[in-house]
């Protein structure tokens, strides 16, 4: 809680266009306070996508209440919003929903937002992979861009080192433009402790560490630059295999606007096969995310079958994501889709 964390929420808040930016302990920590501090427990039912990082349920779970998974839409991977305005007309009391830039991919945010209106829901972003990705929101004749984390009543943001601004460990954010809720997670983030030793609420430990904070500052500057990069990295590989003529074969993704690739995916019947091939040559491809989150272990007691949310359960069979960094090269990019080109050629 040093003088660079205060100068980190400050850079963030106008960075991003927001009331307040608060620092905690990672993107898990942000999610958590946020449901918390909105006062989500038990018996509160919250829509999260089946395909996602853990920590989107993790966090609903931790507070004794209820996910309601949603398939995905088989483009954009993100929450599917017709299913989801489904579920809402059936008359189960859903408490809020956590859409998930995921990918880098904005959500429609302009169509959830109505939604969210008008059934009287929390809306709690995590756009823990989505950091610097534009949301255009507003009526045809006065559309402006809002940064993804800064739409819904709360938005969650996670600096672990392998994300657009990433720090040497583990941090996290959430941004508000309500000021009960920045100050319910300020006093969340301290053990509810206000002045010093005398505790209003139950809180956590969920400070964010002054070095990284220092490390942020510097990083951040950066981010505009990185950002475009990496929608730069995404066309050159889309060109690559398009030239390579791969099309039908291998579905790469759309340059959609606002989309800040935090990874560049793409789909193939014979993924696992490729996922060897590449990284026996040292290409770290990965995959993200191989069971999709209504059929882990954890969540048997919940009863979703095999083949209930059947686009996820889809795609996390087909799905491959590329090295993707501000800093790869048309040389790396073209090696890496010449390899694809070889695997592909040589099992057909
Ligand atoms: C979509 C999503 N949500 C939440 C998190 C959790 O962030 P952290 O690892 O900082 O706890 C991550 C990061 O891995 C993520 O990708």
């Amino acid at each position: 809680m040093g003088a660079q964390v205060n100068e980190f929420e400050e850079n963030m808040a106008s960075f991003l266009n927001v009331r307040h930016a608060i620092g905690v302990a990672s993107g898990s920590d942000a999610l958590l306070l946020s449901l918390h501090a909105l006062g989500l427990g038990h018996k509160d039912k919250v829509i999260v996508p089946t395909f996602t990082f853990f920590a989107t349920a993790g966090a609903v779970s931790r507070l004794g209440a209820t996910p309601v998974f949603v398939d995905i839409d088989p483009n954009s991977y993100n929450l599917d919003l017709n299913q989801v305005e489904n579920i809402l007309k059936k008359d189960q009391p859903i408490k809020a929903i956590i859409p998930v830039h995921l990918f880098g991919l904005p959500v429609d945010m302009q169509h959830l937002g109505t939604l969210a209106e008008s059934y009287g829901l929390y809306l709690i972003e995590d756009a823990c992979q989505a950091i610097n990705a534009d949301i255009p929101i507003g009526s045809s004749s006065s559309v402006r861009l809002m940064k993804a984390g800064t739409i819904g009543h709360a938005g969650c943001f996670s600096f672990f080192p392998s994300k657009n601004l990433g720090c040497f460990g583990d941090g996290g954010m959430v941004v508000t433009n309500d000021d009960d809720l920045a100050g319910k997670i300020r006093l969340l983030r301290v053990h509810g402790s206000q002045p010093k030793y005398f505790h209003k609420e139950i809180g956590y430990n969920s400070r964010l560490d002054t070095l990284q904070a220092a490390v942020l500052n510097i990083k951040l500057k950066y981010l505009n630059d990185w950002t475009y990069k990496r929608r730069l990295v995404a066309s050159v590989y889309n060109a690559a295999f398009q030239s390579a003529g791969l099309q039908g074969k291998v579905k790469w993704p759309n340059l959609c606007e606002g989309h800040v690739f935090h990874q560049y995916v793409i789909e193939i019947d014979t993924r696992d096969d490729l996922l060897h091939y590449l990284n026996d040559r040292g290409i770290g491809a990965a995959v993200y995310y191989p069971l999709p989150l209504h059929l882990q272990e954890c969540y048997r007691y919940l009863g979703y079958s095999k083949g209930s949310l059947p686009v996820a359960e889809h795609i996390s069979k087909k799905i491959l994501a590329l090295p993707i960094d501000p800093e790869l090269t048309q040389e790396q990019i073209t090696y890496v889709v010449n390899i694809i080109s070889e695997f592909i050629n040589l099992t057909e």
